[in-house]
């Protein structure tokens, strides 16, 4: 395997600053003047088409493809000639994109080998990230700037060899050793700036707060930039990855869930892990709701957001003597001095009386307004600073956003607390803002970030999502605007980015680890309790769910030496979906070929050799069986407990002890459940089995999850 690392970005639909190379989307996108457009033209739509490849084109090459794909079109097209084709997929899926109207859809269905097509559809980019301190390579959101300081490559070793992917910056800009490819896949967007993506080091700081150093987690990661906006092209650049033979994918975009033949970052990954890709996925940010986790197919990693312990603290001392810990993007010489009268308006979503020189209360009011328009109310009514109360569903989580005037962002429960003290205090309600700096050691850190994604995931057959956590909130990195300046952003791309940094340091060090086995070893070495010792939480205080948390928080120098890893081979995907009840033609468009399920055998989700375990107890027992494999020293003993599960829930693991005479040796066990409670009504029990080794130092920790109907 390689010696150097390509790191895979995959970005959305955000501005770029160089042509397009290919076109794609509906009609509006391709250069057609209104006169010659008909009434075909008007109705075209993109469409992702299905193939199903005749035992000849298993091994065509791509123009041969290209060639086939073109015979499902209709000919001669009846329209003003603009191209109908948009991409011809190789890899990541079988079939193409095409732009054609639901009539011509209809008549390919007669043609031998379709299987079924469907609209292409935008993709949802969980953004706002630019890059952290510690571990991190690198991910984007809004195009390139290659000029940033982040990206310089003095000091980069050449890209490996086999690189054969292509720049397509406009000159004079030009990849470097660091940023060595880069493609579009997008013709929509105006044109743009900026590149969020760095691996090197750097000194960063934003208004001489969080300063420090910021160095990528694989410095010596090459960095590949596909950027994509809709479905079909995300397909083409997955296609593109895989031909370019990149180690790592991160992928910063959300599709829908929903059933994997209808997903196409389903069906694209997939492709990719097969070819021993390794994908780190952002888990989406649409929590805290329940199933709001996406890229929850098996085959990926996916990443949910927690907290860090680096706050930007302002103490809020109030009239009455309490203090409370607000977090603030200003710094000393912003924030007012002094003791302010506190004002707490209904509202802080349109214009504002009475607040000159006061420190304005406002609750944050995610979807109605953003706080940087709060604040900006605050100030043209001569408020002093703004107080911003998250809402209940924020809870503990503070996402620090720019403001133009001073502002310091408190949680929910602190938010409750000021709102009492001001009504209590009947209009004589004062406050001092005491800025600290950058403090570190915030406890209890890490908690899961309120808008990170949550399982149960409806699509996958109860396998636990999201799989691990890792920071995502706050964090710093380049600046759109500038090619020195950094900026506060959060989201599950962040984490995504990190995850992805360190699966690619694992690809270095352990050349023979599959996909699976890395994300085996990120999730077994996980923590769960936090810098207190407690289960960590949520942003509502309490203990969070394994269905928020996964695994646990990464640690990153315990990823390399795990113990036991869980393995999976490709084909237990296939079975995987088989046994979820797929149709063989639903199966094929997920497994780009002919699969036959009756000969390939199916396998019940919670019996994929996955690190983590969820059954659901329909009564009476279930049983499941685990195969690990020894990392660690020749001969190592293991024995398994259970903990943490509530005593309704009885757990039997067979046999309990396991002894290893060689590395690589693979042993299996079962863990069988068992509900002994009362009346279960769709309660969710949770716990660990852990594996202690005798012989070393390892600790390999499975979670389980049951779910009792
Ligand atoms: C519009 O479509 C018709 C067929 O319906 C085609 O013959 C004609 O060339 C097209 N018109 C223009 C202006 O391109
Ligand atoms: C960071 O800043 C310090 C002090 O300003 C300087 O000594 C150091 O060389 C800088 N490091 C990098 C990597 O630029
Ligand atoms: C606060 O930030 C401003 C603008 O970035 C900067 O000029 C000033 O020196 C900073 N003050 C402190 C105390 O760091
Ligand atoms: C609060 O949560 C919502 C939903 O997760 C998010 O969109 C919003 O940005 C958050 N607002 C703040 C101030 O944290
Ligand atoms: C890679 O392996 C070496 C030798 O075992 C180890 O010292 C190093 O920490 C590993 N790298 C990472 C990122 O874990």
């Amino acid at each position: 395997m390689a010696e150097k690392m390509i790191v895979f970005l995959l970005l959305v639909s955000l501005p770029f600053f160089f042509c397009p190379i290919l076109a794609l989307g509906g009609d509006r996108l391709m250069p057609v003047s209104v006169e010659a457009r008909n009434s075909t033209d008007s109705r075209l739509e993109t469409y992702i088409v299905h193939v199903r490849k005749p035992e000849h084109m298993l091994s065509a090459g791509r123009e041969e493809l290209e060639s086939w794909h073109k015979s499902f079109l209709p000919s001669p097209p009846s329209d003003s000639g603009a191209p109908r084709l948009v991409y011809s997929y190789e890899r990541a899926l079988s079939g193409f994109a095409a732009r054609l109207t639901p009539e011509e859809v209809a008549d390919m269905e007669a043609k031998e080998g379709f299987l079924f097509a469907y609209p292409d559809e935008p993709l949802a980019a969980e953004t706002t990230w630019r890059y952290g301190m510690g571990m991190i390579v690198g991910v984007i959101d809004s195009g390139i700037n290659p000029d940033h300081v982040s990206f310089g490559d003095n000091l980069f070793p050449d890209p490996p060899e086999r690189w054969k992917g292509r720049c397509d910056l406009n000159a004079p800009r030009k990849c470097n050793k660091k940023l060595i490819g880069v493609r579009n896949f997008d013709s929509e967007g105006p044109q743009a700036e900026a590149l969020d993506v760095t691996g090197n080091i750097v000194n960063v700081s934003f208004n001489g707060l969080a300063d420090g150093i910021a160095a990528g987690a694989a410095p010596g990661g090459h960095l590949s930039i596909y950027r994509a906006s809709m479905a079909s092209g995300l397909v083409a650049a997955i296609d593109e990855a895989i031909r370019d033979r990149v180690d790592v994918i991160c992928l910063a975009m959300t599709l829908p869930t929903g059933e994997f033949h209808r997903n196409d970052i389903a069906i694209a990954t997939l492709s990719a892990v097969e070819s021993g890709i390794f994908v780190s996925c952002a888990a989406g940010n649409r929590g805290p709701h329940r199933g709001s986790v996406r890229n929850d197919a098996p085959w990926v990693l996916t990443v949910g957001a927690g907290t860090m312990d680096r706050a930007l603290r302002v103490i809020l001392h109030l009239g009455d003597g309490e203090k409370y810990e607000g977090e603030s993007l200003h710094n000393a010489t912003m924030i007012p001095t002094g003791s302010l009268r506190l004002a707490h308006p209904s509202s802080c979503s349109s214009p504002l009386k009475g607040v000159v020189g006061t420190a304005v209360l406002c609750r944050s009011q995610p979807a109605a307004i953003s706080p940087a328009r709060q604040a900006w109310h605050v100030m043209e009514a001569g408020g002093a600073a703004m107080i911003l109360m998250n809402d209940h569903l924020n809870g503990s989580t503070i996402v620090l956003a720019d403001t133009a005037l001073p502002t310091v962002a408190i949680t929910y429960r602190d938010g409750q607390q000021l709102v009492s003290y001001f009504e209590s205090a009947r209009g004589s309600a004062t406050v001092e803002l005491l800025p600290m700096g950058t403090t570190y050691q915030a406890a209890p850190t890490p908690t899961v970030a309120s808008f990170s994604g949550r399982g149960p995931s409806s699509a996958n057959g109860g396998i636990l999502k999201p799989d691990i956590i890792v920071s995502g909130v706050n964090i710093l990195g380049p600046a759109l605007s500038s090619n020195t300046g950094f900026a506060f952003s959060s989201g599950t791309s962040a984490s995504a980015a990190i995850l992805t940094s360190i699966a690619a340091m694992m690809r270095k060090n352990h050349t023979e680890w599959s996909p699976a086995v890395i994300r085996s070893a990120i999730m077994t070495s996980s923590d769960y309790l936090d810098n207190e010792m407690n289960p960590i939480r949520d942003e509502t205080g309490g203990a969070a769910s394994a269905f928020t948390l996964g695994a646990g928080h990464v640690k990153p120098h315990m990823v390399n030496d795990p113990g036991l890893v869980y393995d999976i081979v490709p084909e237990d995907y296939l079975r995987y979906l088989c046994g979820l009840g797929y149709t063989q033609m639903q199966v094929e468009a997920v497994a780009r070929r002919g699969v036959d399920c009756e000969s390939l055998g199916s396998l019940l989700p919670e019996q994929l050799n996955y690190p983590s375990i969820a059954v659901t107890l329909r009564g009476g027992r279930t049983t499941v069986t685990r195969t690990v494999r020894n990392e660690g020293p020749e001969a190592s003993f293991y024995r398994g407990q259970v903990v943490g599960m509530p005593a309704d829930v009885v757990v039997e693991v067979n046999p309990s002890e396991l002894n290893f005479r060689e590395k690589g040796e693979y042993q299996s066990f079962t863990v069988t459940f068992f509900y002994g409670g009362g009346a279960g009504g769709n309660q969710v029990y949770e716990g660990n089995l852990i594996w202690s080794a005798a012989t070393s130092i390892h600790t390999v920790r499975t979670p389980l999850v049951v779910t009792v109907a």
